[in-house]
């Protein structure tokens, strides 16, 4: 049911809170034993005692973390987004070296096998054709292997009961429940947070980060639905007012670099499965290699600049577009100086540790997304030419 909601879209990105919160539920030890793993953590750390527990239950082997050298990810479309942002994570905080592929492609150019590695699926409907072949290509490739090479496959998926969940010894049940709307919208977001789960657990197991930090990623991660809540709240009517300005815009451009990068990717892809506007993702360090050629004032240029690492460079590369006269749509807190400095338009992202900062940034470009084409009165659930799962290939 739909209830107060137009469409099943918008009722989906208004549940991303509640599937955050669910799925930490699920995974993770709760607030007060994740102070007390603090306190004992100090203690640890002075006495040099042996670590704790990790807080993350993900009932994955814990052998399955030993040894391991390479992590690689198969998805298509959305979920192949998500693996992005995941690799990110499992890179940047546990340090393992990751290769995400498009399952497309790598069933007919599989990378050359390496040990000690686990391969996760990618998939909110666990039955996309391209994902299940080249899972079962790489379980069957690995059959006859020495030890070291054996298959360790996971699924990440909000749907226990599909063919993946069948083909795969372990998954991740990402505990978003059914999507309708066929652009994904709380599977993806539930897609993070496994990532997250998995990369924090992974980094404990490896002590790839020290305790303190992890702790304290895990304890915003727990403060993050209040957040997305207020940005809901926030940014709605704004979003819905500022798509009126679009009834005659043909092309998009989307900037987002480092861990923002694929939700420039993501924004794109909404934009043009459910507006049929044709729009491109860049990172924006790409631009002036470019897509820059494309810019004049009837290209509407989305930058995400959130604090952090790539800040300064991102708004450096947001200026470069606005000399070339693009309208520039800003993703960041509004309380930043650039915020009324550089942009012509902000949609306002509450500020966060830059780890967590793609939860909260993608949000407004779904919605940016949603009203745009709600605008122009197209079949936002079913757009033409797609289908929610696709089986063939
Ligand atoms: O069910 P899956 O996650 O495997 O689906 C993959 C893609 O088909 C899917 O993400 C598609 O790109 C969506 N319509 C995106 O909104």
């Amino acid at each position: 049911e739909k209830h107060v909601f137009k469409h099943f879209m918008l009722k989906e990105i208004h549940e991303q809170p509640g599937v955050v919160r669910d799925c930490l539920q699920a995974y993770l030890d709760a607030e007060c034993e994740l102070e007390s793993e603090k306190i004992s953590e100090k203690s640890a750390e002075k006495s040099s005692e042996k670590k704790t527990p990790s807080p993350i239950h993900l009932s994955i082997p814990s052998s399955w973390y030993q040894d391991l050298e390479q992590i690689e990810i198969l998805a298509c479309g959305t979920s192949w987004h998500a693996s992005l942002v995941g690799k990110y994570l499992l890179e940047q905080l546990a340090g393992i070296p990751t290769i995400v592929q498009y399952a497309s492609e790598a069933r007919y150019a599989p990378t050359p096998l390496r040990p000690n590695t686990i391969t996760i699926g990618v998939t909110q409907s666990g039955e996309t054709a391209d994902t299940l072949a080249s899972l079962a290509m790489e379980q069957h490739r690995r059959v006859n292997a020495r030890p070291e090479y054996a298959a360790k496959l996971l699924g990440i998926t909000n749907r226990p009961e599909s063919s993946l969940a069948q083909l795969v010894p372990h998954i991740i049940d990402t505990r978003a429940g059914i999507e309708i709307g066929v652009a994904a919208t709380k599977t993806f977001m539930a897609q993070l947070i496994a990532f997250y789960l998995l990369a924090l657990d992974i980094a404990w197991h490896r002590q790839t980060l020290p305790q303190s930090r992890l702790l304290e990623i895990l304890k915003d991660l727990r403060q993050i639905p209040a957040q997305m809540e207020q940005l809901l709240q926030d940014q709605e009517k704004h979003i819905e007012e500022l798509a009126h300005d679009f009834n005659e815009t043909h092309d998009f451009i989307f900037l987002g670099r480092g861990i923002n990068f694929p939700i420039a990717l993501e924004g794109a892809l909404k934009l043009k499965e459910i507006s049929y506007i044709h729009a491109e993702g860049y990172p924006a360090g790409e631009m002036k290699h470019g897509p820059i050629a494309l810019l004049d004032e009837k290209v509407p240029v989305v930058a995400i600049a959130m604090p952090g690492s790539v800040y300064e460079k991102v708004i450096s590369n947001a200026q470069e577009a606005k000399a070339r006269d693009a309208r520039l749509i800003g993703v960041m807190p509004k309380e930043e100086p650039e915020a009324k400095e550089t942009f012509n338009d902000v949609l306002g992202v509450p500020c966060v540790d830059e780890i967590l900062s793609p939860i909260l940034t993608v949000i407004p470009l779904q919605l940016l997304a949603y009203h745009i084409a709600a605008r122009r009165g197209l079949d936002v659930d079913q757009p033409r030419n797609l289908a929610k799962s696709v089986t063939v290939e």
